[in-house]
């Protein structure tokens, strides 16, 4: 049963709602919110703007997810945890209540095999066997195949950020069906389905959506302009339609 559905006990088989706008949303999952260590927010303050905007928005947790490439961002456990520390005093002493995890957003590169070898990676989930991964955008890395089952092996549960985002699966969508088929649960932009990144991802959030394939939604919030557009998206029919399918989020 969808969140929406959870919320107002209404059967499956319902009309998307059309009623005046309740963010079903409890848990934000993908975001840049920890200060100065990748294309995200750059000060404390700005963090912090934006997480208390996300507790007025009615989330409870956010789990953010910076960058983890090996030639641009080199975060891990030793830097991001100490500053999740920071930003969560930060929070208390504003009597903000709400829950903020970090985990990561990891990229598929030549050294991605060697991190999951030497485990230590920042998960999520209530068995913290989540893990959040995104790929080049230019063309599909050669080692995705290898590295999924590598993770699977070792017990996680990958999840593909952005699929939509990636034009090389959208001109291509029995892509989707087949990483869906290894057990790639996808993550999909709330952005996406305002058209702001273009036509044709939004296009391929939409069929994503249409197709039941979506099985988590984030914001994707690098700084406050990403937040600004959120209310919007709440609007949409998609981001209802999108509410009704299994998400994941609010059990993260
Ligand atoms: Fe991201």
């Amino acid at each position: 049963m969808g969140i929406f559905n959870k919320i107002f006990g209404k059967k499956e088989s319902s009309v998307v709602s059309t009623g005046p706008f309740v963010n079903p949303l409890e848990v934000e999952f993908h975001s840049h919110l920890i200060p100065g260590v990748d294309d995200g927010v750059e000060t404390i303050e700005q963090s912090l703007e934006i997480l208390e905007n996300f507790h007025k928005l009615g989330m409870r947790k956010v789990i953010t997810t910076p960058h983890i490439m090996s030639d641009y961002y080199k975060n891990g456990p030793e830097n991001l945890i100490p500053l999740r520390d920071q930003l969560r005093e930060k929070l208390a002493e504003k009597n903000i209540p709400l829950e903020l995890e970090v985990a990561a957003e990891y990229m598929v590169d030549d050294a991605f095999d060697k991190k999951i070898e030497n485990g230590n990676l920042l998960t999520f989930g209530p068995k913290k066997k989540h893990i959040l991964i995104e790929l080049p955008f230019m063309s599909e890395p050669n080692n995705l195949k290898k590295v999924l089952f590598e993770l699977q092996i070792a017990g996680y549960q990958p999840i593909l950020a952005h699929p939509e985002r990636y034009l090389y699966m959208g001109n291509n969508r029995s892509r989707y069906e087949e990483l869906k088929d290894q057990g790639i649960l996808f993550q999909l932009n709330l952005l996406s389905i305002l058209g702001y990144y273009s036509k044709q991802v939004q296009d391929s959030a939409f069929y994503l959506i249409d197709n039941k394939m979506v099985d988590l939604v984030g914001s994707d919030t690098h700084n406050m302009r990403h937040f600004s557009l959120i209310p919007q998206v709440f609007e949409q029919k998609y981001f209802r339609k999108v509410c009704d399918l299994e998400l994941l989020n609010n059990n993260l």
